[in-house]
């Protein structure tokens, strides 16, 4: 059993896919173990993306993550971590396969709808910046 954190990010909270995207993680099998709405605020998405720190888009990245409400989520299940990239589809809206997160509802690399975590490194440090231990649940 795998955790992984997804994030939809403020294009797919804007837009009101909010519903579709649970959909797709749920029908999949996936256990949503916590969830929520919430504003980034600067220095949280300065965490999150501290991989990309050296790199030109880093700082557009910041002000897109905090530009409007996201859901966070941490969902559960067997090979969670490469079930929701799966899901998500390729970084890039326009090369994104058909049926995916992104090749459905993205035309580019920026704003594209979602974040799945890539790694159980990454989920370890990525879930942290968005939840407390204590509002995971267990059933
Ligand atoms: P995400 O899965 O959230 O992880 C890092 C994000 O960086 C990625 O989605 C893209 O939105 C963004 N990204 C990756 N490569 C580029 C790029 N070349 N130009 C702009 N944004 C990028």
């Amino acid at each position: 059993m795998e955790r992984t954190l997804v994030l939809i990010k403020p294009d797919g909270v804007k837009r009101h896919l909010i519903g579709n995207i649970i959909e797709r993680f749920e029908n999949k099998g996936l256990k949503i173990v916590s969830l929520k709405l919430m504003k980034v605020s600067d220095d949280k998405a300065r965490q999150h993306y501290s991989v990309h720190s050296m790199k030109p888009f880093f700082e557009g990245l910041v002000s897109y993550l905090t530009s409007g409400p996201i859901v966070a989520l941490i969902l559960e299940g067997d090979n969670a971590i490469i079930s929701c990239r799966n899901l998500a589809g390729a970084t890039d809206g326009s090369a994104a396969a058909a049926g995916t997160i992104r090749g459905d509802f993205s035309l580019n690399i920026e704003e594209n709808i979602v974040h799945a975590s890539d790694s159980p490194e990454s989920f370890n440090h990525e879930y942290k910046i968005f939840f407390n231990e204590n509002e995971i649940m267990d059933y």
